[in-house]
């Protein structure tokens, strides 16, 4: 018996947002023990239930999770997945997938690479039992069978939402077996690795000779001896950051504010609760250092006077605000004025926070003279502060800004640390 039936063969798995979603690591093992070689495509909600960087480690390819996005050679991402796969696998499929899926949709790369390809699709619907039985969904899938998919039904059970009845994900040794049938009889199509889309890059230590400076997380001003104006910032932003820069070998110092989540293991952590600490906290850490990353949301402003005592409610209160400092200006100012030369100036990253429109972030990176600047939309679902995503735009004064599509901040943080690195190696070889 062949133990290995699909030895050779490109398999795109194709894991959209159902709670079935966190199998598909599972599944994916499943397939390699098959012997394919398997491409991660995720819609944006897939990447609630499992981390790209999961399907990443065991694929050792790069998730696709944008069908806009080019492939480090220039090549569109998709095109290639889809003219190379020996066949598509959707586990688990949503009830939203299967209606764009129906109707051409191309609004996600599960769609887009789909529409662009003739290899055979298998799907595996999973969703609540009332959902699968709404004649929306069964007309979608009718449509999907009319293209010549092989629609896997899901199997009866228990659910998600408490209750029995049809749309469990069925056991995943029948999701392979039906990629395996797919493909029974058809020759291996592309099997020139260079068509295929590119496995990932080995995790360098790119960084093992750098130290970086990120700030984390929000600040607590205090009011009187219990009370203090805050802001959201969880620290998850700068947190992925600290933690993606140690794993490729940088030396991190993490100013921390108030934050919901622990600083990663390995790095020199700073507690700085209020904007005066946080500033005494960098610029203590700046000299000698290569970069600066201010992820924290900084407090804009400070009660002028602090109670020592805890304030009686019946007193009412009115508050009285004063402006804090500007730490990134300050500490972008004092690097360029400092001693150590221009090819020893740290690089300076600053984060915007910006509500509705990002129009004013590059004016903001001018002024406080950075090298470069995340901006990101915190009312964008998905975006900003708390949320495990977030979409940025970077802008590089003298540039164009360039959107990044919405990603896991383990991602952001990655790609950030990219340009951060070719920005202080463009700067070693002035
Ligand atoms: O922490 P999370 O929940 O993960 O959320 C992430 C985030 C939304 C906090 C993060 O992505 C972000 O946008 N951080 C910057 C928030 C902010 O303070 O933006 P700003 O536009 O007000 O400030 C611009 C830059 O100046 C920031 O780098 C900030 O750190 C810095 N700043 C601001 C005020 C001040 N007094 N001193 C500063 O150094």
């Amino acid at each position: 018996m062949n133990d290995q039936p699909l030895r050779g063969r490109l398999v795109l798995l194709g894991v959209t947002g159902s709670i079935a979603a966190y199998k598909g690591a599972e599944l994916l093992r499943e397939l390699t023990r098959a012997g394919a070689e398997v491409q991660v495509m995720m819609s944006q909600a897939a990447t609630h239930f499992l981390g790209p960087l999961t399907m990443e480690a065991l694929s050792g390819r790069p998730v696709m999770l944008d069908p806009l996005e080019l492939q480090s050679d220039s090549r569109i991402g998709h095109i290639v997945a889809a003219d190379s796969a020996d066949a598509i696998l959707v586990a688990p499929a949503t009830a939203r997938w299967l209606g764009a899926m129906a109707t051409g949709l191309a609004n996600d790369i599960i769609t887009a690479t789909c529409l662009a390809s003739s290899a055979p699709v298998v799907v595996a619907p999973a969703m609540d039992g009332d959902m699968y039985v709404h004649p929306a969904t069964s007309a979608n899938v009718a449509r999907l069978r009319e293209f010549g998919y092989t629609v896997v039904d899901p199997d009866t059970g228990s659910l998600a939402s408490g209750q029995h009845g049809i749309g469990r994900l069925v056991p995943l040794p029948q999701l392979v077996q039906a990629v395996v049938q797919a493909v029974a009889d058809r020759p291996i199509r592309e099997p020139d690795p260079a068509a295929r889309p590119p496995r990932a890059e080995p995790r360098r230590h790119d960084l093992a000779d750098m130290h970086i400076v990120v700030s984390a997380g929000g600040n607590a001003e205090p009011i009187d001896a219990v009370r203090y104006v805050g802001n959201r910032s969880s620290g998850k932003m700068g947190m992925a950051i600290a933690q993606a820069a140690l794993g490729r070998g940088a030396r991190v110092t993490l100013v921390k504010g108030t934050t919901t989540v622990a600083p990663p293991a390995g790095a020199l952590v700073v507690e700085a609760e209020t904007a005066a600490e946080m500033r005494t906290a960098v610029l203590d850490a700046l000299p000698g250092a290569d970069a600066l990353i201010m992820a924290a949301a900084v407090a804009d402003f400070r009660p002028l006077e602090r109670t020592a005592a805890k304030l009686e409610r019946s007193e009412g209160l009115s508050l009285r605000l004063e402006p804090t400092s500007d730490i990134l200006a300050e500490a972008a100012s004092l690097a360029r004025a400092g001693g150590e030369g221009p090819t020893r100036r740290p690089v300076m990253v600053g984060f915007a926070a910006e509500a509705g429109s990002l129009e004013r972030a590059p004016e903001k990176a001018a002024r406080k003279g950075v090298d470069l600047l995340v901006a990101n939309d915190v009312a964008e679902p998905g975006s900003g502060f708390g949320s495990d995503t977030n979409r940025v735009t970077i802008i590089v004064p003298g540039s164009e800004p360039e959107p990044w599509p919405q990603l896991p901040k383990s991602e952001v943080a990655e790609r950030l640390l990219d340009r951060v690195a070719a920005l202080r190696a463009g700067r070693s070889a002035e």
